[in-house]
């Protein structure tokens, strides 16, 4: 399901789960069920067709646009920005709805997978434009570890960018994904995010996109991610 593009592998599998895919007219909740292109998987009724020809594509996210494909409150989306390409691609992990930059998008499974999974430990590199006082201190707890949610964060890599007397422009690298977590590292040494965005993604880099604007990744591009060892 995540090869011929319907959701990514994890959302595949919920799909399958609630009872919404058919083998050959017959109900299949089985994870793993093998077919071959002589089976007919049908979703909710529709059938599937495998699409082998694979697109990556990284956008410029603007602030006020949801990373789902469809929003139940009626906020834009960002599927309302890559209307321009004739496939339907899906957003690859999440930015929240005020954060700005760089968001990969993909009609690949195994390229989603080898982004949003935690074991792969893929870089993502933050610019953060915050309030307070960057004191050495906070910075060196941010590097450390900061506990959100109840857990402690992995070791981040944090640099100051700039440094006024009551704002900052850090940039923060974590492999890690959780909810907000730029944010609420921040938080929790006391600085309140006044900006926050994503330039770069497991070694590929937002550049000088134009903020709503996205391109095809190159052939290299796309094999430094795929390419990358499981670990
Ligand atoms: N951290 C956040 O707080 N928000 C994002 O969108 C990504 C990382």
């Amino acid at each position: 399901l995540a090869m011929a593009g319907v959701a990514s592998r994890r959302a595949a599998e919920e799909i399958i789960l609630d009872g919404r895919v058919c083998v050959n007219g017959e109900k299949c909740t089985t994870l793993g069920t093998k077919v071959t292109e002589n089976d007919i998987v049908s979703v909710d009724g529709e059938i599937v067709n495998i699409e082998t020809k694979k697109y990556y594509i990284m956008l410029n996210k603007p602030v006020g646009y949801v990373t789902t494909v469809s929003d139940e409150e009626g906020r834009p989306t960002v599927m309302d920005l890559v209307t321009d390409i004739s496939k339907r691609l899906y957003p690859v992990g999440r930015l929240d709805i005020n954060t700005e930059g760089l968001l990969l998008m993909s009609n690949d499974g195994d390229f989603t997978y080898k982004i949003t999974h935690p074991k792969h430990k893929l870089d993502k590199t933050y610019e953060v434009w915050v309030s307070g006082n960057a004191q050495p201190n906070a910075i060196k707890k941010l590097e450390q570890g900061v506990y959100i949610d109840g857990k402690k964060t992995y070791p981040a890599k944090v640099d100051v960018i700039d440094h006024m007397q009551k704002s900052a422009v850090l940039s923060i690298t974590i492999h890690e994904g959780r909810n907000r977590q730029v944010r609420k590292m921040c938080a929790a040494v006391g600085f309140k995010v006044m900006a926050l965005k994503r330039v770069s993604e497991g070694g590929l880099i937002l550049g000088n996109l134009p903020l709503g604007k996205w391109r095809h990744l190159n052939d290299n591009e796309v094999k430094a991610i795929l390419g990358k060892s499981e670990k």
